[in-house]
């Protein structure tokens, strides 16, 4: 479905049509492939399938720029339950330093705030041009190029999202891509969090989830679970892979918003690992978790010394194990 959103003057006097394109979309597809058709085939799978209606419950939104009815400029954003991603921010090389890029962001954010959204992240370069043209809507650095916008004051919304309440487990499935992310967007109660997903501290998991999400639509034997709160909110995640180096053994990762930690063995058993023994690295400070590890039967097996540098800092990590 196309839906008009506005028309601008350019600085060169050309007229531009700013639309947004929802799921499922015939007349626009091809256009936004081919605008978008630089981008690798993990991503290019996600826009397919989400223009083909494909993507489950994730909502997936092209922000269009287009003269005289070509599509020229991009701004995808993906969201469940107003929390969002923000990406695939592209304008035509031959159309640059015309203001699209900016007109086009201007109707986008309005149309996120209009229907009720809070919180949008995104990953580019730190302090290049796109950086400055985020900045300028009210994005912030979480780390690096790593930015976040909200539409209440500082952590109003994460605050009421993440209250402690009653969560159940649910199999991990594309719509909770923004809402992981989220997660990943604010610091937990340990520094690693995920070694499959090379997830330390706060991070963009944007291209974790898009490969993690690829390898299980191409049918890849890689799985996981969240833990959905009342909120909606997914305050926690699991998941595991094959391990890179070993057959038969499989990682596990988790973690958990902060309130939300004692809820780890409910993820861990909500898992479906393939028979065979799996494992686990924990961050040597993370007590509490190593805790909730042992009491579903892992059992530390090694210590790898100064694997971890947390801030700089060298810390150990402790290698969990268990057969199943
Ligand atoms: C980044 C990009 C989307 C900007 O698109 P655009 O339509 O040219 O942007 P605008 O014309 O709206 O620029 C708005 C302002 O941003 C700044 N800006 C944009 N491109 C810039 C550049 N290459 N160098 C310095 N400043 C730049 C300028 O201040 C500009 O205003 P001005 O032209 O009046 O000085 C475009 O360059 C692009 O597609 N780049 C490749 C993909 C990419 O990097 N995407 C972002 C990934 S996170």
């Amino acid at each position: 479905m196309y839906e008009l959103l506005d028309r601008e003057t350019l600085k060169t006097g050309e007229t531009l049509e700013i639309g947004v394109v929802t799921s499922p979309e015939e007349e626009y597809a091809p256009g936004i492939e081919e605008l978008l058709s630089h981008k690798g085939e993990m991503w290019r799978a996600h826009i397919r399938a989400a223009l083909e209606g494909r993507a489950e419950r994730l909502e997936t939104r092209f922000y269009l720029g287009l003269i005289e009815g070509k599509p020229v400029a991009n701004i995808m954003t993906v969201e469940r339950l107003g929390v969002g991603i923000l990406g695939h921010v592209y304008t035509r090389p031959e159309q640059r330093r015309k203001g699209i890029c900016h007109a086009v962001m201007s109707r986008q954010m309005e149309h996120f705030r209009q229907r009720g959204g809070h919180v949008l992240t995104l990953g580019t370069g730190f302090e290049s041009p796109p950086y400055w043209i985020y900045h300028g809507f009210g994005f912030r650095s979480l780390k690096g190029g790593f930015m976040r916008y909200a539409v209440e004051p500082d952590h109003a919304f994460e605050e009421r999202w993440f209250a402690p309440a009653p969560a159940q487990v649910k199999p991990v499935a594309w719509e909770h891509a923004p809402l992981i992310a989220l997660i990943a967007s604010l610091p937990g109660a340990e520094y690693l969090r995920s070694v499959a997903w090379r997830y330390v501290g706060i991070e963009n998991l944007e291209r974790a989830l898009i490969e993690f999400f690829a390898r299980q639509l191409a049918g890849d034997p890689v799985g996981g679970c969240v833990l959905e709160s009342e909120t909606g909110a997914v305050a926690g995640c699991a998941t595991w892979h094959p391990h890179s180096l070993w057959s038969d053994v499989w990682l596990v990762d988790s973690f958990t918003h902060a309130n939300f930690t004692a809820q780890t063995p409910d993820l861990l058993e909500g898992l479906e690992v393939p028979p065979g023994k799996q494992i686990a690295y924990l961050d040597a400070q993370a007590r509490e978790k190593a805790a909730l590890y042992e009491s579903c039967g892992f059992v530390r097996e090694g210590t790898l010394t100064r694997f971890l540098r947390a801030d700089g800092e060298p810390r150990d990590v402790w290698v969990y194990g268990r057969e199943r």
